[in-house]
């Protein structure tokens, strides 16, 4: 097999994804934020850690960073950029709550593919771990190939923003989600 095409299976095996999210990609993902505001940031499905590092660039020094990612050698690869404000965590998200113990977000990023989460038990199960950790005034930001939870996501935030990073294998559209709704509460 080309050394191409065998990366490219490696990383949809891993990550559910033909190829880590690019820079640009993850700087519009964090780009929403007000980083300066941010005590507690957490990252859903971190994988290469691309969109991680942008954080931590942004995160001052007394925030805090709480990552979950299923994959064991991605956490590990995780762990290895070894800055102090940042926690890795090899669990779902869906199991945020067992960690987190009650602390709220200012934000949260996702990266998990949540096209993937077909059932309403699935969406919802991720969605509420969303919810549960989201101060009310926090903001969402969940990446995705395609516009195909728009309608999912939108009973659920009252205000969404869709951007689009082109430069991107392949390009990808950042749902930036605010003002989360009774269906959740
Ligand atoms: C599209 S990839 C990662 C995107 C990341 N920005 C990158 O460039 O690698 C999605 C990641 O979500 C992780 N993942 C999938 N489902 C998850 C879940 N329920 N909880 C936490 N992580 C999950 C996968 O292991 C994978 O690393």
């Amino acid at each position: 097999m080309p050394p191409l095409l065998e990366k490219a299976g490696k990383w949809v095996k891993e990550y559910g994804a033909i190829a880590p999210s690019s820079h640009f990609l993850a700087r519009e993902m964090v780009r929403p934020i007000s980083w300066r505001q941010v005590r507690l940031a957490v990252e859903f499905g971190a994988g290469s850690g691309v969109i991680t590092r942008e954080a931590l660039q942004r995160l001052s020094p007394e925030g805090r960073l709480v990552v979950f990612e299923i994959n064991p050698q991605a956490c590990e690869r995780l762990r290895r950029l070894g800055d102090p404000r940042l926690t890795v965590v090899n669990d779902r998200a869906e199991h945020a709550a067992q960690h987190l113990k009650g602390k709220m977000a200012d934000c949260i990023i996702s990266g998990v593919p949540i096209a993937n989460l077909f059932s309403d038990k699935e969406f919802y199960g991720f969605m509420r771990a969303v919810h549960r950790h989201l101060k009310p005034d926090g903001v969402f930001v969940q990446f995705q190939y395609f516009l195909v939870s728009y309608w999912r996501l939108r009973r659920l935030f009252s205000d969404i923003e869709v951007r689009f990073s082109f430069l991107n294998i392949p390009p990808a559209f950042v749902y930036v989600c605010r003002e989360a709704g009774a269906l959740l509460h």
